[in-house]
């Protein structure tokens, strides 16, 4: 059962999330902090950010419900890419976003 508790420096990636629907595998939300080394869309431009969540997932069975962030309104997606680029830079490399389970 994951532990969603929320640790760690906000927007800044982690917890990892197993889904009982992908059993072989790990999945790591990114840090969405705008950090040079470790920020996964600190190279990513606006425009890219929405084409990104248009595309639907990428990733089979990832926890993020992509059906659903992709149905966002431009206004709300454009909002959410400023804000995140208008955070402190964290610098915490949570790695590859999906892995094989460790136990799997
Ligand atoms: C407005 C809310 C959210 C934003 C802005 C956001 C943003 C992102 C972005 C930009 C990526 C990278 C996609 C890529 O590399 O192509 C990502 C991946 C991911 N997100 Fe989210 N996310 C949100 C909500 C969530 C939620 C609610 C969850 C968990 C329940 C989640 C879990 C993940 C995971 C596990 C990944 C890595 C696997 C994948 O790329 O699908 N995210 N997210």
């Amino acid at each position: 059962m994951t532990d969603f508790s929320m640790v760690g420096p906000r927007f800044a990636g982690g917890p990892a999330i197993e889904e009982p629907w992908a059993p072989d595998l790990t999945f790591v939300p990114p840090n969405l902090t705008p950090d040079n080394s470790t920020g996964h869309i600190v190279d990513w431009s606006e425009d890219q950010f929405v084409a990104r969540f248009r595309a639907g997932a990428s990733i089979e069975g990832s926890p993020m419900d992509w059906r659903m962030f992709a149905r966002m309104s431009e206004t709300d997606l454009r909002a959410i890419y400023r804000y995140l680029m208008s955070l402190d830079p964290v610098h915490n490399d949570t790695g590859p976003t999906v892995r094989p389970r460790a136990d799997g």
